[in-house]
């Protein structure tokens, strides 16, 4: 068991003896280590068994902070992050020598944001000095939006989890950078491809499916349950496999017979807000129920759908 509680004095001070915390954002929970101190910032690797080559957000307390690090940078980015943070926003600076290779997986580019949560954005303004967090599961499995999620996976690797209830967004930062001049999306999350776009204009989608290093959220399977996980039409779905114990994930439609199925909704009343609060919660709870296949339609394609489908279509690749 981890300690687990809502002293960011404490967390803050193991912080600085180079442990590790568990941190709550308003995306998802993350595991924090200093990120000037690369033996900190290795055990973060070793515990989520992370490939090194997969680097690692930084969190600032503000604007300022996240700039101090920061060699001069696009216009267009430091006006989404003046609009969005604190918020579910990732931008991608060129950094100073003060933030080390071993955090960006020796890019030149930082991922950097800042967090909406009260308590983590006290505990970045005792240390002054930003937090390397990836999201506080193991690689590949689904995120943690709870700190009992976390507990469950990392408790006994973890020196203290800050517990700040349950995240408020639940899909992980969207991911923003400039590439041959333009403004792009290297992953799609918490803010809207649409609130982007009222902000900065037009933006790209750079969401590669490969193994490509610049964004291995990208990877084609990630984020997923142990139990095969498929999409598609849920009727027919079910008629595929009459002889199996089945979840169903599924938005909207309340009155939909599913027959002996485990049914998870992700929002009754069809709001994407809603479902994406609910999803690696309820992808969790099916990955631990006796079902032994997981069945899930896909949402509307628009807003925070988009994103919760880009999840959905990892959480089911092979
Ligand atoms: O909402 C979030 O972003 C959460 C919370 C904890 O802040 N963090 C998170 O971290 O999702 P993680 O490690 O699970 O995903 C980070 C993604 C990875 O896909 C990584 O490749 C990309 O960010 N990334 C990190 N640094 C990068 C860099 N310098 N250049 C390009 N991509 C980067
Ligand atoms: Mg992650």
């Amino acid at each position: 068991m981890a300690l687990t509680g809502k002293n960011t004095e404490l967390a803050a001070s193991l912080l600085k003896d180079g442990k590790l915390v568990a941190i709550p954002t308003e995306t998802v929970y993350g595991l924090a280590a200093l990120a000037t101190n690369e033996k900190a910032v290795l055990h973060i690797f070793e515990v989520k068994q992370r490939p090194f080559f997969d680097p690692l957000i930084l969190h600032f307390h503000s604007l300022d902070a996240a700039l101090a690090h920061s060699l001069p940078a696009d216009e267009r980015l430091i006006k989404l992050a003046s609009h969005f943070w604190p918020g579910p926003l990732t931008i991608l600076l060129p950094k100073k020598d003060s933030i080390p290779g071993i955090v960006t997986s020796g890019l030149a580019q930082m991922a950097a944001r800042v967090p909406d949560h009260p308590l983590t954005l006290e505990l970045l303004k005792i240390l002054d000095q930003p937090l390397a967090a990836p999201s506080a599961n193991p690689f590949g499995y689904i995120s943690p939006t709870e700190p009992a999620h976390v507990e469950k996976q990392l408790g006994g690797k973890v020196d203290y989890i800050l517990d700040g209830g349950a995240c408020t967004v639940g899909l992980e930062s969207t991911i923003v950078g400039v590439e041959e001049g333009k403004l792009c999306i290297f992953r799609l999350g918490g803010l809207t491809v649409e609130e982007i776009e009222k902000v900065a204009g037009r933006v790209e989608l750079s969401l590669n499916q490969s193994g490509d290093p610049k964004a291995p959220g990208q990877l084609k399977s990630h984020y997923a349950p142990t139990k095969p996980l498929l999409l598609g039409d849920i009727a027919g779905l079910r008629a595929q496999h009459p002889k199996k114990k089945l979840a169903v994930i599924c938005f909207g439609d309340e009155h939909q017979d599913y027959g002996d199925a485990l049914v998870f909704n992700l929002s009754k009343k069809s709001d994407l807000r809603e479902a994406a609060i609910n999803l690696f919660r309820y992808l969790r709870q099916a990955d631990e129920s006796e079902a032994e296949l997981v069945l899930c339609s896909l949402l509307p394609e628009f807003g925070l759908g988009k994103a919760i489908n880009d999840r959905l279509r990892r959480a089911a690749a092979e």
